[in-house]
Formats: structure tokens, sequence, C-alpha cells
């Protein structure tokens, strides 16, 4: 599918892959840009892109991509403004990562990982990203219905696509039960749309990134980076931004690419 003058939302657009994904979107001259996070950093990448392109196409929208009233309030906004959303890569994204059962030994005691903490990861990573797809697939379909049309057919344009963002993760990782958990249901989710959102003329992917140099993998700390990442990745350093949202976008372009991508830097972590 083609990028230029398509409509787009990107969300965690203020953190490091949706950044990069939203000034690659820019460079592929998009035709409008919806950038989504819950900090107010979306207005000034917003502003940035503006000036990048020299014309007003992005546009900031800040809140919690949890809440299903600001969800249909941003597409509501965006389908009264630009029409139809083509490209939806929802990168809003936490981990909550902490052992699944752990001794306490201060306390002399044993902790399950807590439920709430589950939820709330499940919230953010698994349940919004499926939603924010789920609420474009159902704009074309509408967009559709009102046009008379029916299946989608091959001579007609392709009207959407849906880049999951998946992670090395999703294959289970030491101290990250909810975010694996989530990142594997995502591949589930995506498999699904693939068979099911075609049908409205929509293609879904989702890549896999290894770790990338982001503010959430920073947070790990710099002796854990260099210690227990760089060493398990054949390219001996962390993944730019920048290479993943360039991915996303070859995702994106390439129609005949489906499935599942791993952008990972060899990642081969001991057993
Ligand atoms: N960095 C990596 O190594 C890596 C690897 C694999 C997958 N990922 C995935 O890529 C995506 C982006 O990660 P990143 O590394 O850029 O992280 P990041 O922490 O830099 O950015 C995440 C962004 O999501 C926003 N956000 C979080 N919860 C939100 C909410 N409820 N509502 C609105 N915005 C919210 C944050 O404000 C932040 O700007 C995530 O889904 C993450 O799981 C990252």
């Amino acid at each position: 599918m083609n990028i230029k003058g398509k409509v787009a939302v990107v969300t965690g657009a203020a953190g490091g892959i949706g950044r990069a994904v939203a000034l690659e979107l820019a460079k592929r001259q998009i035709g409008s840009l919806a950038l989504v996070d819950k900090t107010e950093v979306v207005h000034e990448l917003s502003a940035e892109v503006n000036q990048l392109m020299g014309s007003s196409v992005a546009t900031g929208y800040t809140g919690d991509v949890t809440e299903e009233t600001f969800r249909t309030w941003v597409y509501q906004d965006l389908h009264e403004k630009h029409g139809i959303v083509n490209i939806c890569v929802p990168a809003a994204g936490i981990t909550r990562d902490s052992l699944a059962v752990k001794v306490d030994k201060q306390n002399d005691s044993i902790i399950i990982y807590p439920t709430k903490t589950f939820r709330l990861v499940t919230e953010v990573n698994l349940i919004a990203p499926i939603y924010w797809a789920l609420e474009m697939v159902a704009g074309i379909a509408d967009y559709r219905r009102k046009h008379g049309l029916k299946r989608w057919e091959a001579k007609e344009e392709l009207m959407g696509t849906i880049v999951f963002i998946g992670s090395v993760s999703s294959q289970g990782n030491k101290g990250q039960l909810s975010y694996s958990a989530t990142k594997a249901g995502l591949e589930g989710a995506a498999s699904t749309m693939m068979a099911e959102a075609i049908f409205h003329g929509v293609r879904c992917g989702i890549i896999h990134p290894g770790f990338t140099d982001t503010p959430m993998v920073r947070a790990l700390g710099e002796d854990y980076i260099e210690q227990q990442i760089i060493p398990q990745t054949q390219l001996r350093r962390l993944i730019q931004p920048e290479e993943i949202a360039d991915a996303i976008c070859f995702m994106v372009s390439n129609s005949a690419v489906s499935g599942s991508l791993w952008a990972d830097a060899g990642w081969r972590p001991a057993a």
C-alpha cells in the first residue's frame, strides 16, 4: 500500500519507536498523521513533523489509549477531518517486570505476580492495540457499506494496513510474565485479523522487535543492557528505533508481506 497521501494513527507516539515511526511516515509523505500518547510531548512532535513537511500534516492527541471514549473521539475527529484512516500502528506499551513467583526473604513469604498489575499490562499492551486497530477497520467497513461496496476485490486499491508491535519477549522471557503474555497474545490477534480484515481490504502484520534503544529499554539500566542484552545479540548493539520504523513502513508499503517480521538484531538468549 502506497503510504503517500494516506491517513495514519500511531499510538505511543511520544516514545522511542512511535516517534521514529511518525518521522518515517512523514518522510514517506503521509497525508495526515494522528500522534497519540498520554504525554503532552506528542504536541511537540507534531510541530516537528509539520515543520519537516512544511504543512499541517500531524495532529497530537493526548489521552489514555485504554479509554474507549478517547479512542472513539480520536477516530471520529479523524473521520470528520480526513476521511477513513488507512494505517494503524498501535505502539503504546508498558512493562511491569517481576518474577512470576518470588521468595520475599525479608518477610519470609512467597509473592505471586499481582493480578492488578497483570490486568493493567493486558489493558495497555493487548486490548488497547487490538481495539485501536479494530476502530480503523470499522471505519473502513462503514465507508464501504455507505458506498455500496461489499467484499474487497483485487481490482480495488488496498484500504488499510495494521502493524502490531510484538516483541522477542513474545516467546517468553524471565521476569516478563505479563509483558510476554500480552505480546504473544498480539500474535493471535494479528493472525485472526489477517484472516478477517482482508474482507474489508485491510492487511495486518506484526513486527517483533528485539531490544531497541528507547526510554523503555534505557529504564533497565546501563549495567543490565551491557551484561544481559548486548552479548545475546548477533549485532552486539541495541537496535535503533529508526531501524524498526523502517521495517514497519516496509510492512505497510509492500503488500506482498504478511505475517510476522522478526527485527531482533539476531537475539539468541542463553537458556
Ligand atoms: N524498546 C524495545 O526494545 C521494544 C522491543 C520490542 C517491542 N517494543 C514495543 O514497542 C512499543 C513502543 O515501545 P518503546 O520502546 O518505544 O517504549 P517507550 O516507553 O519509549 O514508549 C511507549 C510510549 O507509550 C506511551 N503510553 C504508555 N501507556 C500509555 C497509555 N495508557 N496511553 C497512551 N500512551 C501510553 C508512553 O507515554 C510512551 O510514550 C511498545 O509496544 C513496546 O512493547 C519495544
